[in-house]
């Protein structure tokens, strides 16, 4: 198999080159490193298998050019910043939404037949049922959420139009190696800054489910792997949950903190948009075998350890826009 993965030296992408390569795949990464690393692919780099190509995904022609004779696309490039979506209103359309139409549009001419995204438990919005199975009818509360949404529906229309097979995965929040953003992420940067204190968004009592991006990838190719559907989509999470409060405690006793004051901002929500409590049905996920095997406190634990000793990511994490120049020149060339 030659795959694509758009995205594919962040977080959560990088980890799936890794496994395409233990298997043998020839694999393309097409990445704007606006929030990747180069450093995250050094190990796969190794196998000869990968190429890396630097590309923003809403730059069609380099696009479908970089995904000539690939038959799967994995798609994560997007602006994965959940908050951001009140301080600049285009992004998650621009980034989630239009991105993925073009890395459709690109598949359509290249005749690549499967697609793997990767959506979000944001689509969920504030749910009434837990844990929230993938068929529930969800109203939106963020710009993020809806943007994800949207482009899982035009995958399924362009599998309908285009015969392209699509295998969607709505995620609770990642954990683990190469972590870069996020509430823990956030917690290690605050206690190096100060270790007397930590400000908690919200009243701490948020409870939410983790999972670890070994178990996670896991999920995901047990999925693909298994499912012959035209078109899945499937809850990939952990069958635990743990408040914002907890998570805290973990955090600084794993930094070897004691008597920390935590301030918390106050409110059900961390910030508008913000689930108080996030926990997934993963019955479909499970029926193919997978079930996750590290549990929230030891991810948690492991991802502390992980961020301390590789302390160039806590400042690597870009704040600003997430548009390259690249990109906004390709969005300037359209009508808007
Ligand atoms: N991390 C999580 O907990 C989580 C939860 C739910 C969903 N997701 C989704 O999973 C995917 C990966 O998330 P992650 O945590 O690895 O984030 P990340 O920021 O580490 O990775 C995103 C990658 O996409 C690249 N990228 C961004 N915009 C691009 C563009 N326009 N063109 C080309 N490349 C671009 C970045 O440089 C980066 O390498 C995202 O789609 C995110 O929305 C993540």
């Amino acid at each position: 198999m030659k795959a694509l993965i758009t995205g594919g030296a962040g977080f959560i992408g990088s980890h799936i080159v890794d496994e395409l390569v233990r298997r043998g795949c020839r694999v393309i990464v097409y990445d704007n490193f606006s929030t990747g690393h180069r450093l995250h692919l050094e190990p796969a780099l190794r196998s000869g298998l990968v190429t890396v190509v630097e590309g923003d995904i809403l730059d069609l022609p380099e696009l479908t050019a970089a995904m000539e004779g690939v038959s799967t696309v994995f798609h994560l490039a997007a602006n994965a910043d959940v908050r951001g979506g009140m301080a600049d209103t285009r992004s998650d359309l621009e980034q989630n939404t239009v991105g993925t139409h073009r890395v459709l549009e690109a598949m359509r001419s290249v005749r690549a037949d499967t697609i793997v995204f990767t959506s979000s438990a944001t689509v969920y919005g504030e749910p009434s049922v837990f844990p929230t199975p993938e068929d529930y009818a969800p109203l939106q509360t963020s710009l993020y959420g809806a943007s994800k949404l949207a482009a899982e529906a035009m995958i399924q229309a362009y599998g309908e139009y285009f015969e392209i097979r699509s295998y969607t995965f709505r995620f609770v929040s990642w954990i683990g190696e190469r972590y870069s953003h996020g509430v823990v992420f956030d917690f290690v940067k605050k206690l190096l800054g100060n270790p007397e204190e930590l400000e908690i968004l919200g009243d701490g009592n948020q409870r939410k489910s983790y999972l670890h991006v070994a178990d996670g990838i896991r999920g995901i190719f047990a999925a693909v792997d298994t499912i012959q559907d035209r078109k899945s989509v499937l809850n990939l999470g952990h069958v635990e949950f743990m408040t914002v409060k907890d998570l805290a405690r973990i955090v600084t006793e794993e930094m070897g903190l004691s008597n920390v004051a935590f301030r918390y901002t106050g409110g059900v929500r961390g910030w508008l948009g913000d689930s108080p409590f996030v926990l997934l049905d993963t019955s479909r996920i499970q029926a193919t075998g997978f079930s996750p095997q590290v549990s929230i406190e030891e991810g948690i634990r492991r991802t502390t350890r992980y961020l301390l000793a590789n302390r160039w990511l806590l400042e690597a994490r870009p704040t600003g826009k997430h548009l390259t120049r690249q990109g906004k020149a390709c969005l300037a060339r359209e009508p808007q």
